[in-house]
């Protein structure tokens, strides 16, 4: 099929606390991005704790420059989150709301935030990460599952649709790439809030490989399943990370091993009917999440630090 190449826009992230520059401000960062991807999705900069500094302020300065750029240079943009377990400001998640509070809360913020891009976002990740890889809600850790039980996806999805008509309402998640309980629990809840009439356009998996675990060999399987429920899929956070001691440089065989690795999900993305985009999270190296996350690993994107090309680059250039 015919696919959006997508990057996150890196910002926001550990490494701010860093000596780097912030990234859109750089140059050669910005070039890239105009260049290399069709669809652009924002790493953190879409996020509660971003937007919301308080329980009053919307700050979309940050967010506004991201959709200012996709105009600029013709490119999409995925709308990345609106309910998730993680990155929620204190204020929200040590707040003292009630049930009540907390869903006008929700519903303010849907309104407000998907309301002031309505028509420039390509697709929204409602919500991301509900699930645990054993297939369990979050029902601890999640503040909207747990104070508002499991209905609040569906209102989720309606109140997006509604501030939104255009954009395509997607569930994301990671360790989602091939068949699992993970997997297997999204298709049942899909299937079920499908029959109910909940807008529901889209699965995605987010794609953050490892070079320490196979290739999921089913990930073509897996998203098909999802299309023959007539929703649209999307690889939303692709990176591949390998084992590397800090200041070390990856051996030839860890970048022909991570070049295969984006090759095959490129391919994957392209064999599926109604897989619309796979999106990079994020490049060059410096920026990546990855080493800061992930402890001795690192080298996930695409880019080496200086912007020139890695194996993986052309991997993915090859198979489009
Ligand atoms: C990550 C960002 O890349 C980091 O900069 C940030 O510190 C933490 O979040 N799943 C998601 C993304 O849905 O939002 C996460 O992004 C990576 C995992």
């Amino acid at each position: 099929g015919v696919i959006e190449i997508g990057s996150a826009v890196a910002g926001g992230g550990h490494h701010t606390e860093q000596d780097y520059p912030t990234p859109m401000s750089e140059e050669i960062y910005r070039e890239t991005l105009g260049r290399e991807v069709t669809s652009l999705s924002a790493e953190n900069q879409m996020k509660w704790d971003y937007l919301r500094p308080d329980r009053e302020t919307f700050d979309f300065e940050d967010a506004d420059e991201i959709m200012d750029f996709a105009q600029q240079h013709g490119q999409v943009v995925r709308g990345h989150t609106l309910l998730w377990h993680a990155q929620n400001p204190t204020w929200l998640e040590e707040g003292d709301f009630s049930a009540d509070e907390l869903r006008d809360l929700l519903k303010e913020h849907i309104d407000t935030v998907v309301g002031r891009y309505r028509g420039r976002i390509q697709q929204w990740d409602v919500v991301n990460e509900i699930f645990t890889d054993e297939g369990e809600l979050r029902l601890n850790d999640n503040i909207w599952l747990r104070e508002l039980g499991p209905g609040i996806l569906a209102d989720a999805f309606r109140w997006t649709r509604a501030a939104d008509p255009d954009a395509l309402l997607f569930f994301n998640d990671y360790n989602v790439d091939g068949v699992s309980a993970k997997s297997d629990a999204y298709y049942a809840l899909i299937t079920e809030l499908l029959a109910e009439g909940v807008p529901i356009d889209g699965f995605s998996t987010q794609g953050h490989l490892s070079l320490r675990y196979d290739f999921p060999e089913d990930i073509t399987e897996n998203l098909q399943r999802f299309a023959d429920l007539g929703l649209e899929t999307a690889i939303t956070e692709l990176d591949v990370r390998m084992d590397l001691e800090e200041g070390a440089t990856p051996t030839e065989q860890q970048l022909e091993q991570q070049a295969d690795y984006y090759r095959r999900m490129t391919e994957a993305a392209l064999s599926v009917e109604g897989c619309n985009s796979l999106t990079l999270w994020g490049f060059p190296d410096v920026y990546s999440w990855v080493p800061g996350t992930f402890e001795g690993e690192g080298a996930a994107t695409v880019l080496w630090d200086d912007y020139t090309r890695k194996p993986a680059y052309y991997a993915v250039q090859d198979a489009l």
